[in-house]
């Protein structure tokens, strides 16, 4: 607790004499009408701890200082029940004077005496800790999460000094989305996050949309050698870019005073930035979200942008926004060559509905981004319906291209059944590009390689001959069954291959390897709870792009994702289920011939 000064306690003293009904828990509660309650803090405390109940309306609430707003955000005050608690943190505040919280709600139709007796006021209380134990069935064990609140895109990632450090779009407040704030975690593995204080939260401009974080090596900005600095949509009446910069690696930013540094006259968001050797310069990547564009910038200093080009218009996903690009320059696997490819995330306009990321192979020199694709052909970077916001981190080590997603979809993500925190992250991937049977460029995505750090036991299985009768596994039964699963196999003598993950409820997701089609496909449909919305229970389908019929599926399956990659990257498929108990067996079985499982390993994982 910063001190608090002295007249801060006078004033105490006095408010509490004149409302003396309120004084012992240290809160007064001013009802003022059917949409107005003003709630004065008169005891030193970290967290002013607040009931949420998600159904409710937001409440605006501005923090008033000695009578000035210094901040405001809205929560879904709880009117009848409450369904969890969010601290706000009162430190900054009552260190600089009396704080008053001057609440609007929205329950236009309740009485005054109604709006009163809202159970909010009661539950409304000060504390100076806040329990972050985990509550929920499906958090994630080795997925980032946050451990309360609302998170979507990650952001701003960067490498530095053996630490990687992932930002994303966060809500302190509630586990909707609401009150944009960069939330931050770090990791010295990729697998094992820590959360750490927010780093940027919203200001005058508006609040902290997405962007990305670079590592100024020569001070080229002037904030120093070795700056991070961090530029981001500043979203309030209008998106606008802000930058931002921190002197203690990303745990603390300051807001640089010349923002905004880019303005257009159309909506733009999400810059992304990165070091271009080729020229020398900066470049930055910046979504004309309605255009279904991407615009192109430059820059020696990082605070001055010209705009070089743009592109995008007519090409592939042109169904929803265009939003969280990134270009990076990939190698050719197998080969000493690179192309760059741009990422570009679409919502809606999924292939399954909703969002989901594609990109686009091609060539870029600073200024212009040429493409090799089609126009009309749009290729996805994961066939999934829970892969989205995807970037990668900056200034990672090795030259590698370590990408992450938001393991969600925009069409369902504030519903899905969870209550303590919403969303997780996918595994960390790493992408390169590989030349398919078509002679054409994709994506190659592998799980990183830190990910092998959390096998526990092994169970290996010989190699089997499989036809119509399912062969059956036993899936790992410690910490409910959260497991990675190597199956080789060999499909040439059959028509399908099905893997089907189930429980003692008849609750299963199966995925089928469709040998004429040469497709991949994942059904969720009776995975579990999937009625929370019409848009979840789905199948999902995936080129296998391989003309051959041997391979491996590795498959990580953690609380309430399956995240299937093939074993040469050439495909990933990502999807939340939500069993209500775990998956206990997988069964493999040949339709249409014989198939042959060449090898089986599943892995248990080692989790905190
Ligand atoms: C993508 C997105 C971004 C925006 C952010 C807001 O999911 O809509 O375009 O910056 O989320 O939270």
């Amino acid at each position: 607790m910063k001190s608090v000064p002295c007249k801060f306690f006078s004033a105490l003293l006095l408010s509490a004499t004149l409302a003396a009904s309120a004084a012992d828990d240290g809160l007064e509660i001013m009802s003022l009408g059917t949409t107005n309650t003003m709630v004065r803090v008169m005891k030193p405390s970290k967290y002013l701890i607040l009931p949420i109940e998600e159904r409710m309306a937001d409440a605006q609430i501005d923090v008033l200082v000695d009578g000035n707003i210094a901040t405001t955000f809205y929560a879904r005050l709880a009117n009848n029940d409450v369904d969890y608690t969010v601290p706000f943190d009162l430190t900054p505040y009552t260190s600089c004077g009396q704080v008053i919280l001057n609440i609007v709600t929205e329950n236009d139709r309740a009485t005054s005496r109604e709006a009163a007796d809202f159970v909010c006021w009661d539950e409304m209380s000060l504390s100076n800790e806040f329990d972050t134990k985990n509550r929920e069935k499906y958090r994630p064990a080795f997925h980032h999460t946050p451990l309360y609140g609302w998170m979507n895109d990650p952001n701003g990632m960067f490498y530095k000094d053996g630490l990687w450090h992932l930002y994303f779009q966060y809500n302190p407040y509630g586990s909707k989305w609401q009150n944009m704030t960069w939330g931050h975690s770090t990791s010295s593995d990729l697998v094992h996050w820590t959360q750490q204080p927010n780093a940027i939260e919203p200001n005058g401009i508006g609040s902290v949309f997405s962007g990305s974080c670079v590592v100024d090596h020569e001070n080229t900005a002037g904030f120093g050698k070795e700056e991070v600095i961090a530029i981001f949509t500043s979203a309030g009446v209008s998106q606008v870019q802000s930058l931002a910069h921190s002197s203690d690696n990303g745990q603390t930013f300051k807001i640089y005073p010349g923002s905004p540094i880019i303005t257009t006259e159309r909506e733009a968001r999400d810059p992304n930035m990165f070091w271009n050797e080729q020229t020398q310069k900066w470049n930055l990547v910046l979504a004309g979200a309605l255009d279904h564009e991407v615009l192109f910038f430059s820059s020696s200093n990082l605070k001055e942008w010209t705009l070089e080009s743009k592109f995008g218009q007519g090409y592939a996903g042109q169904d929803g926004v265009w939003e969280c690009p990134d270009l990076i320059k990939l190698p050719i696997k197998g080969t000493k060559k690179e192309k760059w490819v741009l990422i570009v995330n679409i919502n809606p306009g999924g292939p399954f509905g909703g969002s989901a990321t594609q990109y686009f192979v091609g060539d870029f020199d600073g200024h212009k981004f040429t493409c090799d694709n089609a126009v009309n052909e749009t290729r996805w970077m994961d066939y999934g319906k829970d892969h989205y916001a995807t970037v990668t981190w900056s200034n990672a080590p090795g030259n590698r291209h370590t990408a992450i997603a938001w393991m969600s979809n925009w069409q369902y993500a504030n519903e899905v059944p969870t209550m303590q925190f919403r969303s997780a992250n996918s595994l960390p991937r790493d992408l390169e590009l590989f030349r398919a049977p078509d002679g054409d460029l994709y994506l190659s995505v592998t799980p990183a390689k830190e990910v092998d750090s959390l096998r526990g036991e092994k169970l290996s299985y010989d190699a089997t001959n499989v036809e119509d009768a399912p062969v059956s596994f036993n899936l790992p039964t410690a910490n409910d069954g959260i497991c990675e699963i190597n199956l080789g196999y060999n499909i040439k003598g059959t028509q399908y291959l099905h893997v089907t993950l189930s429980n003692d409820k008849g609750e299963k997701v199966e995925m089928t390897y469709d040998v004429r089609k040469r497709t991949f496909r994942m059904n969720r449909q009776e995975s579990g709870l999937v009625k929370f919305s019409r848009h979840f229970p789905t199948t999902t389908v995936a080129p296998t792009l391989t003309n051959g019929n041997e391979g491996s599926l590795r498959l990580y399956i953690d609380r309430c994702s399956i995240e299937a990659f093939d074993g040469d990257g050439r495909f990933a498929m990502t999807n939340l289920v939500f069993p209500t108990i775990p998956y206990t067996k997988m069964t493999v079985a040949a339709e249409g011939g014989k198939a042959k499982i060449t090898g089986l390993d599943i892995y248990s994982i080692n989790c905190k």
